[in-house]
């Protein structure tokens, strides 16, 4: 099977399952239209992706890993919804659609990304109906902690807290490796803890998803600057607006495609203890060049 064949059939699984998570719930209406909204808007799904390649990658099947992967972009979900607050990036598009406060207001949408998260942990623990306790007890002891303080909403505070000062490339660093690579390589190490890899496997899959979550971050910085607002589905210019320091205002564009290019490199050569896992490698080179 080819990699866009499989990307496809991958999302489409995803999809099926997020879409089931909070059908025919009718209380509060509002605020479960508005965690649809933003969950069911199509993003490109590469975290719960991940999850389900690494646990094939490890002899899991897609049962096992199904439930920890639509947790994992639940939460990448509300973060996104609490990123394009007016209190944070204020951002008015997302996914292509209006922002979720653009839509249900504010109140709503804080409300959404809460109910998001916390359906999360709930959703992680359907797992438990394929794997045995000791598994699900980890996944959800490690999607915790690349959640939350030490993880993502420790790197947004870090974020928030830059905004208008000059930080250095340590501190851009720090920061995206909780922001946007702590739930990146979380989501692969779940593929592996769900499908019973060893230490070895995890090690492996955690050092190519935490490169791939640099390069992926960088390219996030690129696209700020040089995308297309209609491709990318989220507006361009907004870490400018916000007076952010980035690998771009650090490193200048070009700098920063070559750095993409040599972390996914390095990102594919962290899978040498597997026998053939092609789709990982394809997938890092595909996101170098991608549009949205
Ligand atoms: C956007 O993530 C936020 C970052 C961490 C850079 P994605 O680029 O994965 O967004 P979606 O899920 O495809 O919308
Ligand atoms: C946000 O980073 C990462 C999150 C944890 C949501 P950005 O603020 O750069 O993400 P975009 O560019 O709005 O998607
Ligand atoms: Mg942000
Ligand atoms: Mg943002
Ligand atoms: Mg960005």
């Amino acid at each position: 099977m080819k990699f866009t064949e499989r990307f496809i059939a991958d999302k489409e699984l995803v999809e099926k399952s997020l879409h089931a998570i909070f059908r025919g719930r009718t209380p509060h209406a509002d605020l479960y239209d508005a965690m649809n909204y933003s969950l069911l808007a199509g993003g490109k799904r590469i975290r719960p992706i991940l999850t389900l390649e690494c646990c094939r990658l490890c002899g899991g099947t897609d049962v096992a890993a199904l439930s920890l992967a639509c947790a994992v972009e639940m939460i990448h979900t509300y973060s996104l919804i609490h990123d394009d607050l007016p209190c944070m990036d204020n951002d008015e598009l997302r996914r292509g659609k209006p922002t979720n406060h653009m839509v249900y207001g504010e109140a709503t949408a804080v409300l959404a990304g809460d109910g998001l998260l916390t359906a999360a942990f709930e959703t992680a623990l359907g797992a438990g109906a394929y794997l045995p306790a000791e598994r699900v007890l980890l996944a959800l002891e490690r999607l915790a902690e690349a959640a939350g303080p030490a993880g993502m909403v420790g790197g947004q505070a870090l974020d928030m807290a830059g905004e208008g000062h000059a930080l250095t490339l340590p501190d851009v660093e720090e920061l995206q490796k909780l922001k946007t690579g702590a739930l990146i390589t979380v989501a692969a190490e779940l593929g592996v803890i769900a499908a019973g890899g060893g230490e070895e496997e995890r090690s492996a899959v955690r050092a190519y998803a935490q490169k791939l979550g640099l390069a992926f971050q960088i390219r996030d910085d690129i696209l700020d600057v040089t995308g297309d607002e209609n491709s990318l589905g989220k507006p361009i210019g907004s870490d400018v607006g916000s007076e952010k320091t980035t690998f771009v205002t650090l490193k200048g564009i070009e700098e920063c495609g070559r750095l993409v290019e040599r972390l996914t490199d390095e990102a594919t050569e962290a899978l040498s203890v597997f026998k053939d896992p092609w789709f990982l490698r394809e997938l890092a080179q595909v996101l170098v060049g991608r549009t949205n």
